[in-house]
């Protein structure tokens, strides 16, 4: 299979790539069964195509039985029949490639399901066997066993450790798992493990893939002896406030089994490796793009910045600057799979707090303030030198679904926290096409794993295609000025004189001035500018409004 040919040059293409996240249930749904799969996904390649993307990352699609939505896999080389065949994985490739989209998949190399071969292997084998020295198996605490290895916690909630029965019916030991305990962590040290993963990754370079996201990437190695910890939550943080780094995440020892991959990647050409790190601070992170090591990591400083200026200009250069010491480009993404879309969230929690969802008991959040701040953000965002990296239905402007009912959700973190976080769900919820058809055109059958929003007709694409100022059109005139003035290769200044609510810069080699304008009242632009692209319309005296981010040509560039 060939890989796609533009003008990029092929080893440097991810660093000015637009890459669109595809979540493969919701996407689009081709046999009518009510959950998204990949025939689906070619069936819609030609929005893809218009909107201007350079590569999918398609979240996982293996066999799984769905206890995280397939972060839970069960076998890392097959698909599983809720979303195709490996044959609909190859066509989805050569379709992708000959429409010059690069292929990216996600791999889960933390934790597999506990339906995986090898943890049933486990199970079925005696404490001290090489089948569970695969995983994290321990002896439990206190006299009889029955307290766990020690106090560490699931990111789902609850302890991150689960007891086992061994096949006489007695309790057993008990087995780590950071996130479900459908997803027993393995244990990195062990070369078997190491190996396994060669042979995935080489698996499907063959296929043709382009890269990968590495789900969890700071997460794979523990600290020797599995020493306790006592600081509460912060378990998707990289650091604690005081700097102490927690003995499950971002330990130094990750970074050898990159080096690894990056090896295997090299034999293949341009292929990448994408770090899903939540590490602080950005001088840490950029240890994960070493030259040795991965390609990028995606950019949760920016995500968490909120929509305030200050921190988002902070965000920007510490992420500029901690790349480019490691002589790595930076990233920048809003929304995702594990985050409330990003218009509804910088409406609720513009202080950049990552609520963990929303239900209808919560407060509902003000949807057209969101969406104007969505589309501001988003228009600063593809400005920014680097690559950026877009949810499916960002384009169209999604708020997240706010008011799904509680015995449709199926996030294992809600039910881990006995509902008393709503979870992602409403980030999941499948995306609008067609805004007469059932479903919103995402089945023919209108059947639908999680209900669509009744609000997701008036954003369906079908009502924004050609509509002079849709996001859509937004995002696709962003992603066509920013390949032809090649922004994402330019360097970013700082301009002074705006208020400090502001954020104005100017993209040299771009002929660009961008002002973001996040305080109450109207900006005034600098003479000469001329207004090229704006997430909203200007006020009568040319200013721009709250919650406006405009691109300016800069005078004497065209
Ligand atoms: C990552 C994924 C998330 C998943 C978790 C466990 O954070 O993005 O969706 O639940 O890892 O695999």
């Amino acid at each position: 299979m060939t890989a796609p040919s533009d003008s990029t040059p092929a080893s440097e293409w991810w660093r000015t790539a637009v890459i669109y996240q595809i979540y493969p249930r919701s996407f689009a749904d081709a046999n009518g069964d009510g959950t998204g799969d990949l025939r689906g996904v070619i069936s819609r390649l030609d929005h893809l195509q218009r909107l201007g993307i350079d590569a999918l990352w398609l979240s996982p699609f293996y066999t799984s039985p769905m206890a995280d939505a397939g972060y839970d896999v069960a076998d890392y080389r097959s698909v599983d029949p809720q979303f195709g065949s490996l044959a609909d994985a190859d066509d989805l490739i050569a379709a992708a490639h000959q429409r010059r989209i690069r292929v990216i998949v996600d791999l889960v190399p933390n934790h597999t399901s506990d339906d995986h071969v090898w943890f049933r292997e486990a199970l079925a084998s005696a404490p001290g066997s090489a089948a569970r020295a695969r995983y994290h198996f321990r002896d439990g605490r206190g006299p009889s066993g029955d307290q766990p290895p020690n106090s560490w916690q699931s990111v789902f909630g609850g302890s991150a450790w689960t007891r086992t029965q061994d096949p006489d019916g007695t309790p057993g030991q008990w087995y780590l798992h950071l996130f479900d305990s459908r997803q027993p962590d393995l244990d990195w040290s062990n070369p078997e493990v190491v190996e396994e993963f060669h042979d995935i990754l080489r698996f499907w370079l063959d296929r043709g893939v382009d890269g990968f996201r590495v789900d969890v990437a700071h997460g794979l190695v523990k600290a020797e002896g599995l020493p306790e910890w006592d600081h509460g939550q912060e378990l998707l943080e990289g650091a604690t406030a005081d700097g102490l780094r927690p003995p499950m995440w971002d330990q130094d020892g990750v970074h050898e089994i990159y080096r690894g991959w990056r090896r295997i990647l090299d034999t293949y050409g341009d292929r990448i490796l994408v770090a899903e790190a939540w590490v602080s601070p950005a001088e840490r992170l950029a240890q994960y793009v070493r030259p040795d090591e991965m390609h990028q990591a995606f950019n949760f400083g920016f995500l968490c910045s909120g929509w305030r200026a200050r921190p988002l200009r902070e965000a920007i250069t510490e992420s500029l600057s901690a790349n480019a010491a490691v002589g790595a480009s930076s990233t920048w993404v809003l929304s995702n799979h594990d985050v409330i879309r990003h218009p509804t969230r910088l409406s609720i929690a513009p202080d950049g707090g990552l609520v963990n969802g929303i239900g209808p008991n919560d407060p509902q959040p003000d949807e057209e303030v969101g969406l104007r701040r969505g589309r501001a953000a988003s228009l600063l965002m593809l400005a920014l030198p680097g690559s950026a990296y877009l949810y499916q239905g960002e384009e169209l402007g999604l708020p997240e679904h706010t008011t799904l009912p509680d015995e449709v959700r199926q996030d294992p973190s809600w039910f881990r926290h006995n509902g008393q976080v709503a979870g992602r769900d409403g980030c999941r919820v499948p995306i609008p096409w067609h805004s007469e058809a059932p479903a919103y055109g995402f089945s023919s059958t209108g059947r639908s794993w999680l209900p669509l929003p009744e609000s997701y007709g008036r954003y369906a694409a079908d009502r924004q295609v050609g509509v002079h100022g849709s996001t859509l059109e937004l995002y696709r005139e962003a992603i066509r000025i920013r390949r032809a003035r090649r922004t994402a290769t330019s360097t970013l200044a700082w301009t002074e004189g705006f208020d400090d609510t502001v954020v104005a810069f100017t993209l040299a080699e771009a002929g660009l001035l961008l002002v973001a304008n996040l305080g109450a009242d109207p900006v005034t632009l600098p003479h000469g500018v001329q207004v090229l692209l704006s997430s909203e319309q200007l006020d009568p005296q040319g200013r721009v409004p709250a919650d406006v981010t405009v691109w300016c040509t800069i005078s004497g560039a065209n």
